[in-house]
């Protein structure tokens, strides 16, 4: 087991500056997912952390020990692949065996590894099979175990769920986070899903163009967001976003809505009259014929028209136009709200965000 410091580390390919001086400190035993759009430098950072990539700045360590000038072998790691490159002409016993081909065992001792590998995935047996007789997360699960047979101080895993079906991923996704349990290994996670994100990570690190946008627990970067990029990117259907002002009396103005309300609670408040925007997440906004009881003060409380309906079965995504806004809120599943009806959308003061609208940041 191992700690995973990353400082100021950063990534050049020719002249472009890929990761941009990356600080981040994953503690022994850890579950950490980098998550981000496509092309924002998980893959590169995580390569990187493995030794497939120079570093172009910076420094790396793992177990407190600078790898920078360590080969790849020789950190200690073990990294599977959304590909999972096994070998088609191997049985799953020779291929999981092939993670051990560096540290020259005893053969009894070799045996010995790949069983107890093969025992704790399920494969035991499917040992004499070749993957082509294998289920899709069959052969992810091999190629998981090479990477395991080798007791690494961490794993790394590049979107390692994102060939799977829905249903498979979300079993394969179940067993990654008992094996983290069963086997405590710090591990290192990219995806580009914010579920899997959520779902697995102790910690999530979500970046945008080569930099860190936040680090935290799921929790704390679902209910306080850094900034508008993170708001967006962590939740699904994404965050409403609406243009507001502060007002001379200290309200807020949701230009847009064309609705006033408090100054919420907590945020900051900005000293001129800067262009903001108000968060509200589809979760915590309800929408209802009528107006529902316990609504406080300095809550959210507009007045809109049902566009779309989305039955989702627990309960329902309704959207609705708000003034010029289209806003997406939740419904109880039984409420016989229709296309063209007038709905109340309402939400408590604590689950307002109020951010910069030119700098993004959370005020
Ligand atoms: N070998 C390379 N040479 C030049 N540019 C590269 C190279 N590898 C990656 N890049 C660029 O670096 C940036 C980050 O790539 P990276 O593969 O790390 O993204 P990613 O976050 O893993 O994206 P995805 O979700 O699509 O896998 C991209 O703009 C990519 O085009
Ligand atoms: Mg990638």
């Amino acid at each position: 087991m191992a700690t995973v410091s990353l400082r100021g580390v950063s990534k050049r390919f020719d002249r472009t500056t890929v990761v941009h001086g990356i600080d981040l400190e994953i503690s022994d035993g850890e579950f950490v997912v980098l998550v981000g759009p496509s092309g924002c430098g998980k893959s590169t950072t995580l390569r990187m952390i493995a030794g497939l990539e120079d570093i172009s700045g910076g420094e790396i360590a793992i177990g407190g020990r600078v790898v920078d000038r360590l080969e790849p072998k020789d950190r200690n790691i073990a990294m599977v692949f959304q590909n999972y490159a096994i070998y088609p002409h191997m049985t799953v016993r020779r291929n999981i065996a092939f993670g051990l081909r560096t540290a020259r065992l005893p053969r009894a001792e070799e045996e010995r590894r790949v069983m107890a590998t093969a025992t704790t995935l399920g494969l035991v047996d499917l040992l004499d099979r070749k993957p082509a007789q294998l289920s899709g997360g069959q052969r992810q699960r091999v190629a998981i175990g090479r990477a395991m047979v080798r007791d690494p101080a961490v794993f790394l895993f590049d979107e390692p769920l994102s060939n799977l079906d829905a249903q498979l991923r979300a079993q394969m996704r179940l067993e990654i986070k008992k094996l983290h349990q069963s086997l405590g290994s710090t591990i290192v996670f990219v995806t580009h899903d914010q579920v899997e994100a959520m779902t697995l990570a102790d910690r999530i690190v979500i970046m945008d163009s080569g930099r860190i946008q936040q680090i935290g627990t799921p929790t704390e970067v679902y209910r306080n967001p850094a900034n508008v990029f993170v708001a967006r990117f962590i939740g699904s259907p994404s965050m409403n976003m609406l243009d507001a002002r502060i007002e001379d009396g200290g309200g807020l103005l949701l230009e847009g809505a064309g609705l006033r309300i408090a100054w919420p609670a907590g945020a900051a408040r900005p000293a001129a009259r800067a262009a903001l925007k108000l968060g509200v997440r589809p979760d915590d906004l309800r929408a209802a014929a009528a107006r529902p009881a316990g609504v406080t003060d300095g809550a959210l409380v507009a007045e809109a028209r049902v566009t779309v309906i989305e039955p989702l079965g627990p309960d329902m995504l309704v959207y609705a136009q708000c003034g010029r806004d289209e806003v997406v809120a939740k419904a109880d599943a039984r409420s016989a709200l229709r296309p063209g009806d007038p709905v109340l959308l309402t939400a408590g003061p604590d689950a307002l965000h109020v951010f910069d609208a030119a700098t993004g940041v959370v005020l």
